[in-house]
């Protein structure tokens, strides 16, 4: 009896999840595996161990965005949210105009849309080209790549925030600053300068390209020496986006832009693409969404992870928000972040964009002012993005205005999910017969 109440209660909770209809998926994921951008004087590795050049991304990495593509594939496509094939008003994929992110989104691209059918245009492959848009310099593209773009007042925010911290761990650190100096010829070394270690360092490892001196004990810690490094880069690197307004300035143009495409389509306000957008990035990018909405994690991003933002319209007509982070190229799910804001399992699009509404960027000029630059758009804005003249402020009030859905698509939505529930009891039914059966016939 026990069991059957669990069942039931399962299948409650099954049929509430297949009520809630997607809408919008919005995903922005980081480069994979690339080359170094630097070396340092005493590298024994050179130019001609990396194909295709420092700075690019590399086989491997090709492999994890590929990989990510077909995550998509299954998550979005099997379920019959995006049609199989590509389909120019679904989906608008942009990446920055940094070559890494762009042969990263072409991978994704790949995996998510492999040519079948009518698609087929050359015999013996299923690569098909698909356009990616990436139409701004790094250093201008505040939605994709803010770590470039140019905001004195985050410099001096982050500078203020990290001057005692960094100037402590020059102090505790010297010994070590100063063996990494020596083995890498690199000086002076510092809190400042050890990124450019770790860059060159972990991306040759990566490629079992090893040197004894990192792979060594430090002194009498537990720890090797590159596992220092890495320690120390995370403390820098995650020091740009914790606090605000580092956030603010980092991450919250991309949130506005995801959030702003969600109150239209809450709206009904058609948006092109209908369905999907796919970003394709930096880990400074990633990082920084995250700690915008609230769930950074302290952890350097890992190549080809992605955050996903999805829509959904539940069966009471009103809209809600799923973030859900894929850390590993190979994870089948992604785990599920909780917004601080949203408080709770259920995060509706009301206290999602709500609660976010202090870090958000709506205009490049609003940035501008808060940076200290001078105010006007010094860029085109984004196609489907806000513009600059207070209309999204409309598209939130008339967010709210129709959240309403006429009632009979309740009724229906509502019968669908009875429907459901019958046919799941029923499948659970014939299941118990059919191993009381077994039982049976195993005991004769
Ligand atoms: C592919 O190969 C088939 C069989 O050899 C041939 O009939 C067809 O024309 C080829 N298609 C293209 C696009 O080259
Ligand atoms: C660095 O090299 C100098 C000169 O060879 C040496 O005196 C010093 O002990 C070394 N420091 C460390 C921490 O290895
Ligand atoms: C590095 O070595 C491991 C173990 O031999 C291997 O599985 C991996 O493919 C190698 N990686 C690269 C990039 O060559
Ligand atoms: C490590 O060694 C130094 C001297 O080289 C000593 O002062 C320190 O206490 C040692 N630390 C630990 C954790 O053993
Ligand atoms: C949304 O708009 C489309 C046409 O633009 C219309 O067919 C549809 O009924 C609308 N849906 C809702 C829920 O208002
Ligand atoms: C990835 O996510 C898992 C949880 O799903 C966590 O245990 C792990 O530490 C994360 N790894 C990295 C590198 O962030
Ligand atoms: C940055 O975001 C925080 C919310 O986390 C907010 O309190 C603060 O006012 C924002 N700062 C700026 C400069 O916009």
């Amino acid at each position: 009896m026990n069991l059957h109440w669990a069942s039931l209660l399962l299948l409650l909770t099954i049929s509430r999840a297949n009520c809630r209809n997607l809408l919008l998926a919005q995903v922005i994921s980081r480069h994979g595996d690339r080359a170094p951008d630097v070396t340092y004087p005493n590298d024994e590795y050179i130019a001609k161990d990396w194909p295709r050049g420092y700075s690019e991304l590399t086989n491997e990495g090709m492999q994890e965005t590929y990989r990510l593509g077909q995550f998509y594939r299954k998550r979005y496509v099997d379920s019959t949210f995006l049609a199989p094939e590509y389909n120019k008003d679904e989906i608008y994929t942009r990446s920055t105009d940094v070559p890494r992110a762009l042969t990263s989104a072409q991978s994704i691209l790949f995996g998510l849309y492999p040519a079948t059918g009518e698609d087929v245009w050359m015999n013996g492959t299923s690569w098909q080209p698909l356009p990616v848009h990436g139409f701004m310099p790094a250093s201008d593209d505040l939605l994709l790549k803010p770590t470039s773009v140019n905001c004195p007042a985050k410099v001096a925010a982050w500078t203020t925030l990290t001057k005692d911290l960094f100037e402590q761990y020059d102090i505790e650190y010297a010994d070590f600053f100063e063996y990494i100096a020596n083995v890498t010829g690199m000086r002076p070394m510092n809190m400042n300068k050890i990124s450019h270690i770790y860059d060159a360092v972990s991306c040759e490892r990566n490629h079992n390209m090893t040197h004894a001196w990192a792979e060594a004990q430090w002194k009498n810690s537990t720890k090797t020496v590159f596992d220092t490094i890495v320690e120390l880069k995370q403390v820098f690197r995650i020091s740009q986006f914790s606090q605000p307004p580092l956030y603010n300035f980092t991450g919250g143009y991309l949130l506005f832009d995801f959030v702003d495409r969600m109150q239209k389509k809450a709206a009904n306000i058609s948006t092109v693409p209908q369905k999907m957008i796919i970003y394709s990035s930096h880990d400074g990018t990633v990082t920084a969404l995250m700690y915008a909405m609230g769930v950074g994690n302290g952890q350097l991003t890992p190549y080809a992870s992605a955050v996903m933002l999805e829509l959904y319209q539940n069966d009471q007509n009103g809209f809600e928000v799923g973030v859900f982070f894929r850390n590993d190229s190979y994870a089948e799910q992604p785990m599920e972040l909780q917004i601080p804001g949203c408080g709770g399992n259920i995060c509706t699009l009301e206290a999602f964009s709500s609660s976010l509404q202090s870090v958000m960027y709506r205009t490049r000029s609003d940035y501008n002012r808060d940076c200290g630059l001078p105010e006007e758009e010094t860029t085109p804005s984004f196609f489907v993005s806000t513009t600059s003249d207070g209309s999204t402020q409309k598209a939130a009030q008339t967010a709210d205005d129709q959240n309403r859905v006429p009632d009979y698509i309740a009724w229906i939505l509502g019968g669908l999910c009875l429907i459901l529930l019958f046919a799941l009891i029923l499948a659970l039914c014939c299941c118990c017969r059919i191993q009381k059966k077994h039982r049976h016939n195993n005991r004769s």
